[in-house]
């Protein structure tokens, strides 16, 4: 049976049924690449993959990029729940992380080599709320006016993951965490080009300051601007999550954000990072002043 691709009502997303993605033949597997590039979010739901078919369903996708110390860790939990089953306070490093997470984004832009796609899984949803949203970039650069266009062309941003986490209060020492690295912020520019589809797409986010050339409050205005212009219908799409329901999305042309729950509740969600490819999501860096040191590398280890 062929599987059914229904586009929701924004710009972006489609729910993708009629399949098992832990079986895909080859024809079904072109199908779901094919939507993948055209609506940028796929939502597949109640699939209830394991950790290993997840990482597999994934691993079609490029090369995984690996989060945790261990190589062999291809996903990670993004949970409130803490290993020994209790949940975090609000003081906690991994708590202030996971609120980092309601401002919209794309995934790794503050590593040399940005993530292709993202790939969530839900195991533990709360009772209401923590729906994840995303928004269409090729849209919105699409509905941008000729002015702004021409305002943005050429302009990049630095990318910091310490930059974004600071601005909620939360300053992290070098080596805390994935993403507080020394490798320095690397500098992307505003309007990205799909490698695959040649779309023009913004590429901006709470990781993205300091737009070389702007005095840097003439730079967060432009950036905040371009959010808040972006991250608009008909451009979003939340999806109300249900246990084993998976998503992938296209971290290129696509913002992303986490929706806000009663955080006494416990929520689990895994998640397997694709990694960018080279040739179009590694970036040049220069030194990040909330880090320890600059020690610039290409690899994201
Ligand atoms: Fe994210």
């Amino acid at each position: 049976m062929a599987l059914t691709v229904t586009p929701t009502k924004a710009t972006l997303g489609a729910v993708v049924t009629d399949l098992t993605l832990s079986r895909m033949d080859e024809s079904t597997w072109r199908a779901v690449e094919r939507a993948f590039l055209d609506h940028a979010v796929l939502i597949f739901p109640g699939q209830h993959l394991t950790e290993p078919e997840q990482v597999a369903f994934a691993r079609r996708f490029g090369e995984i990029e690996l989060l945790a110390a261990d190589p062999e860790q291809k996903a990670v939990a993004i949970s409130n729940v803490k290993p020994d089953g209790t949940i975090m306070g609000a003081s906690e490093h991994r708590y202030k992380t996971l609120r980092g997470n309601e401002g919209w984004h794309t995934d790794s832009s503050y590593m040399p080599l940005a993530a292709k796609a993202s790939c969530l899984s839900a195991q533990v949803v709360a009772s209401a709320g923590g729906e994840t949203e995303w928004a269409d970039m090729r849209a919105a650069y699409d509905a941008l006016d000729d002015a702004l266009r021409r305002r943005i062309a050429g302009l990049s941003a630095h990318h910091s993951l310490y930059h974004s986490q600071a601005k909620i209060g939360h300053v992290v020492e070098t080596g805390a965490g994935y993403g507080y690295h020394a490798k320095g912020a690397p500098l992307r520019p505003l309007v990205k080009v799909h490698p695959v589809t040649g779309r023009p797409a913004l590429f901006i986010g709470r990781h993205a300051y300091g737009i070389p050339g702007l005095e840097e409050a003439e730079s967060e205005q432009l950036l905040s601007d371009l959010v808040d212009f972006a991250c608009r219908p008909p451009r979003t799409y939340a999806h109300a999550w249900r246990p084993g329901d998976l998503v992938i999305w296209d971290n290129r042309c696509v913002l992303h954000r986490a929706r806000p729950y009663d955080y006494r509740e416990a929520r689990a969600m895994r998640h397997t990072r694709v990694a960018g490819d080279p040739a179009t999501e590694l970036a040049p860096t220069d030194p990040d002043e909330r880090a320890r040191a600059y020690e610039p590398s290409a690899s994201n280890r």
